[in-house]
């Protein structure tokens, strides 16, 4: 599967990134292996993955920190190891590790970095602090921050120079629901001004609300890819419901078992309120099977004379189909 090309819509002048087939080693280790994807101007693209699956070398390439191995990657069309004197202007960065000096406040932290950005003088400071909400704290030391404060400066350093392509590798870590919700406003605002994001995350939901195009990573390779639609429509449907008696007893009661719903068994689980029983559907079509399967299980129920207990139709979720993408290669 590690050779997937994630193709954009788009293609030659609208890329602003294009990797193919890209091999990283460490050492004898290949972290990321053969992967292919493109990313089109203007568009957010989320890569998923488990813990080392290789999302922050793939951003270490293509930020110019890391000479590319095997494969082929551009930025803007250009080589982001050898050109990265050309990019560097255009791109803005935040690491998943941040390293900043702790005796500095954090004003003066936005100060020195933005003496070192090339194009930063559009923005101000203050504006920069408010877009993060840090105003108040811009007279504290660096090291008297929270872990999710520290996390917004760094945010508002990445897009401190209006970059035409971010690169977030896990912006929200460490933030509470209610900075991170801001975070994502702010991501968004950029993205409506244009900009384009490459964003790695661990929190599906925010990769659900605001990525055009994602794939899933795992142990160097992309397992899945597309739109977040055309990835969760792979997850399939949920058809769920309780039945109000033990497992002994539904054995019992029903001779010939629980029904097969599609050609498809269930998943039964024993809880102390009663079995709960979980059909997962993927064939067929999207927009009719869950209905058909309810129809034929509420027969079956009415046949058996029992109540299918808070009946329950659920979409496949992003975390269902990451679950079965790590779970099939493990
Ligand atoms: N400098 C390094 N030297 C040797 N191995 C490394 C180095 N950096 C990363 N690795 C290994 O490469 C693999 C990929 O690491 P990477 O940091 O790219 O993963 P990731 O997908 O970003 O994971 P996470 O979600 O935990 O941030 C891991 O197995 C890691 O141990
Ligand atoms: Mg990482």
């Amino acid at each position: 599967m590690s050779g997937l090309l994630v193709e954009a819509p788009g293609s030659g002048q609208d890329l602003a990134i294009e990797v193919g087939g890209l091999h990283q080693r460490y050492g004898n280790f290949e972290a990321v292996r053969g992967i292919s994807f493109t990313v089109q101007r203007g568009e957010l693209f989320a890569l998923l993955g488990t813990n080392g699956a290789g999302k922050t070398t793939t951003m270490e390439v293509l930020e110019g920190f890391t000479r590319p191995g095997d494969g082929h990657v551009r930025v803007f069309g250009l080589d982001p190891w050898k050109d990265r004197r050309k990019i560097r202007p255009r791109i803005g960065i935040l690491h998943q590790d941040a390293g900043f000096l702790g005796d500095l406040t954090v004003q003066e932290t936005v100060t020195l970095w933005r003496g070192m950005s090339a194009d930063a003088g559009r923005a101000t400071i203050d504006n920069a602090l408010a877009l993060v909400g840090l105003e108040s704290k811009a007279k504290v030391k660096v090291r008297q921050l929270s872990g999710g404060q520290k996390r917004r400066l760094d945010l508002a350093l990445a897009v401190l120079s209006r970059p035409d392509l971010l690169f977030l590798d896990e912006p929200t870590t460490g933030m509470d629901p209610e900075a991170r919700f801001a975070t994502w406003k702010v991501i968004q605002d950029l993205k409506a001004q244009g900009a384009t994001v490459l964003l790695t995350t661990h929190y599906l939901e925010e990769a659900e609300r605001l990525a055009d195009r994602l794939a899933i990573m795992h142990e160097g390779s992309i397992h899945t890819y597309g739109t977040v639609d055309e990835v969760v429509s792979g997850a399939g449907d949920q058809v769920a419901f309780r039945l109000p008696m033990s497992a002994a007893q539904a054995k019992e009661r029903f001779a010939e078992g629980l029904p097969f719903v599609q050609g498809i068994a269930p998943i039964v689980t024993y809880t102390a309120g009663g079995t709960q029983v979980v059909y997962t559907l993927s064939e067929g079509s999207e927009a009719a099977r869950a209905q058909a399967a309810v129809r034929s299980l509420l027969a079956w129920a009415d046949g058996v004379g029992v109540t299918l207990e808070r009946l329950e139709i659920r979409r496949g979720t992003l975390e269902d189909v990451f679950m079965r993408v790590v779970g099939e290669v493990r």
